[in-house]
């Protein structure tokens, strides 16, 4: 027997100016069906799910019917009372704000006689929310305050929170990205039991172990069109790859040779602290590439912003000799020091500007020659830089909101690329990029440390971590732990000792 579709997609499509985002997708997924929704970057994943969302109004023509009934377009709360919820990339919570409030923008608060807010029990069912998802934070804090996987915690909570009506899809756009793995088993074994309970399941994903993972089918979009829908069980990765790109990724990501020279000390950290850690000792070489892994509370998460000096911090960091001040990101910047951050949003992309804006801005000089803008110069540079990311849509006039998560990544990585930094530090520097993009930034990567920079990368993902880095330091309690060479670096290698169960080498 096929069961009826909860969700029925047809004909969707959606025309920004100048740019197809969507061409005649058909989709339909059943109840207690997880779906994976894969693609490229741009191809169209976020913007189905914000139509979905009701933030998006499709072409004329387009149709979703949620169990028979039309879906009334670009009205959120219709989205919501046909039973979609949601994880949207980037999450979508305010940051000021706590996580009660965060919850209540959901589904609104509960109160009692008089209509007065019952905070006991706000309090209490936000607690028990997080709680149900593994975590145990504090609830009263802003949650730009929370770690990034408490983060995608209130946003998956408020997604499933109680509402007027059940929930019927869950919809989770990239919401592994900020996750180390740990945690998104956490989150997956939570989408299993959703599911079990008969909800369907969206799932946007560019690692694709978790496509394989999680997912019973996987729909595939290009270029804004879908290529196949088809049972995860009849493929392999090599298959779903070729799928997405239209060709088979064989001549990618081959990694670096040994490094080829090491040169002087470039960057020198002295018993480094901060609120989470406590004395971490660091040198790393002009020309090497120097790895940071750790769980969520190790430390990892906030290393690379005390090293650019963007949080209180004690102890020495030293680039090339000279000691850099705390909380002076201005002096890091002029000592030669260049931070990819985690988490864009937040801290790296000005959503209202440019292209050309986005990838100026940490270099607002390079081009002024007797104090005049050589903007013609300046203008080709930067779209030499855009081109060398593959930055789609092309276009360093482009307002940086209007481009896909991945490629707005791309544009803060062309940022710092572009000064050739003495000192890069880079925080989960392909988090949303898919996977052929991913090859080439570690392509860049390996170039600027053979053209002299010493890098410094912070990574949940331990495969790029084996990939990029000569060397990787392991957090634990904000100290290092561990430190595993050449020889030791592959992935499970890695996420044993940052789980602390180190294994001996077998020789
Ligand atoms: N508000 C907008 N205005 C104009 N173009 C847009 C807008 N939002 C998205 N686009 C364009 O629509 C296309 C699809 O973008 P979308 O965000 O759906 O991609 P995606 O598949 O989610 O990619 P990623 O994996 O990078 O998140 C891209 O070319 C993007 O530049
Ligand atoms: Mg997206």
């Amino acid at each position: 027997m096929v069961a009826t579709p909860v969700l029925r997609v047809l004909r969707l499509s959606k025309t920004f100016p100048g740019q197809r985002a969507l061409v005649d997708v058909d989709i339909d997924v059943e109840p207690g069906e997880v779906r994976a929704l894969v693609g490229q970057n741009g191809c169209g994943k976020s913007t189905l799910i914000k139509i979905l969302a009701g933030f998006h109004e499709p072409d004329a023509g387009s149709q979703v019917t949620v169990v028979d009934r039309p879906l009334a377009f670009g009205d959120p709360t219709s989205s919501d009372a046909a039973g979609l919820r949601f994880v949207h990339q980037d999450l979508g919570l305010v940051a000021t704000l706590d996580t009660v409030d965060n919850l209540a923008l959901g589904h609104g608060y509960e109160t009692g006689r008089l209509g007065l807010i019952r905070w006991r029990q706000e309090r209490a069912g936000a607690r028990s929310a997080v709680r149900d998802l593994g975590y145990d934070f504090d609830i009263s804090r802003p949650v730009g305050a929370l770690a990034a996987s408490e983060r995608t915690a209130v946003a998956v909570a408020r997604a499933l929170s109680r509402h007027a009506t059940p929930p019927r899809v869950l919809v989770l756009d990239e919401p592994t990205a900020n996750l180390p793995a740990a945690e998104a088993q956490r989150l997956f074994a939570l989408v299993r039991s959703v599911r079990d309970a008969g909800v369907a399941v969206i799932f946007v994903s560019h690692h694709l172990d978790e496509v394989f993972g999680l997912c019973d089918t996987v729909s595939v979009l290009r270029d804004g069109a879908l290529v196949t829908t088809r049972p995860t069980a009849g493929l392999d990765e090599a298959d779903l790859v070729e799928l997405m790109i239209g060709r088979k990724l064989a001549q990618y990501d081959v990694p670096p040779a040994e490094a080829a020279h090491q040169g002087e000390v470039a960057l020198d950290v002295r018993t480094l602290e901060t609120t989470a850690l406590r004395g971490v000792d660091l040198t790393v070489h002009s020309g090497e590439v120097v790895g940071v892994a750790g769980l969520t509370g190790s430390g990892r998460e906030e290393l690379a912003l005390a090293l650019f000096g963007g949080c209180p911090r004690a102890g020495v960091v030293a680039v090339a000799g000279k000691a850099v001040p705390q909380l002076r990101p201005d002096l890091a910047m002029r000592s030669g020091m260049g931070l990819v951050p985690a988490e864009r949003h937040a801290n790296a992309a000005f959503l209202d500007a440019d292209l050309q804006e986005n990838v100026v801005v940490a270099s607002p000089t390079a081009f002024s020659r007797r104090g005049l803008l050589r903007r013609g110069s300046e203008r080709s540079d930067v779209a030499r830089w855009l081109d060398r990311l593959n930055v789609a849509p092309a276009g360093a006039e482009r307002a940086m909101s209007t481009l896909s998560g991945g490629n707005q990544q791309k544009v803060v990585l062309a940022r710092w690329l572009r000064r050739e930094p003495r000192v890069l530090v880079l925080d989960e520097p392909t988090q949303g990029v898919d996977i052929g993009a991913k090859a080439e930034i570690h392509a860049l990567v390996d170039r600027a440390a053979a053209d002299g920079a010493a890098v410094v990368v912070v990574s949940t993902d331990h495969d790029e971590l084996a990939r990029l880095c000569g060397r990787v330091l392991v957090l634990a309690g904000g100290r290092v732990v561990d430190e595993l060479h050449r020889a030791d670096l592959h992935a499970d290698r890695i996420t044993a000792a940052a789980v602390g169960h180190t294994l001996r080498s077998a020789s």
